[in-house]
């Protein structure tokens, strides 16, 4: 066992970890920090997505040893005040269904939108391309992230306009099942 300390979504935390633990196994399974989920098991999906340091990680990828030291902020820890204006985005602009890739795509955004305020959509592409998701053909997504983008750089007039209505939600009851853990 190797001791930690580590900052996790504004609180402290000292524990004892195992060297092969994995840190989104760490924030899961001994702080409760189920927000986080696991999707895949290549480091693939990037449904694990935390921030380590304020850059964005995928939490399956790192050791809980190496945050030793460090701040993550989690899915939980964004918008504990209220809703980030990312999470905002993607409920209006219906950037999602099922949510199993949620967490992780909402955490890879604001990563992108802290480097480019103002990002195209081939750019929001990129930005997320290490992130899966399985429900919605992307093209929300990318509508949330841009209007997330408006919204924080105060000219949210409303969605980017593309010449497209955003699609009516669809039933998440036909959504298709996702791997991993809940
Ligand atoms: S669970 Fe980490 S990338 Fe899929
Ligand atoms: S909404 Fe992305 S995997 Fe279902």
């Amino acid at each position: 066992m190797t001791r930690i300390s580590v900052r996790v979504d504004g609180a402290s935390y000292d524990d004892d970890v195992e060297p092969r633990t994995l840190l989104v196994h760490y924030l899961r399974e001994q702080l409760g920090k189920v927000g986080t989920v696991v999707g895949c098991d290549t480091s693939n999906c990037g449904a694990c997505t935390v921030h380590l340091d304020g850059e964005a990680v995928k939490s399956c990828t790192v050791f809980a040893v190496q945050a030793d030291g460090a701040e993550v902020t989690t899915i939980e820890g964004v918008g504990q005040d209220g809703l980030h204006p990312v999470q905002k985005a993607f409920h209006e602009m219906h950037g999602l269904q099922c949510g199993y890739c949620t967490p992780g795509m909402i955490m890879a955004s604001i990563d992108l939108l802290g480097e480019n305020p103002d990002p195209s959509d081939d750019e929001v592409r990129e930005g997320i391309e290490g992130n899966l998701c399985r429900c919605t053909g992307y093209q929300n997504i990318v509508r949330a992230v841009r209007h997330a983008a408006a919204e924080m750089r105060g000219d949210g007039s409303g969605p980017p306009t593309d010449g497209h209505a955003a699609p009516a939600q669809v039933d998440t009851a036909a959504a298709p099942h996702v791997v991993g853990q809940a």
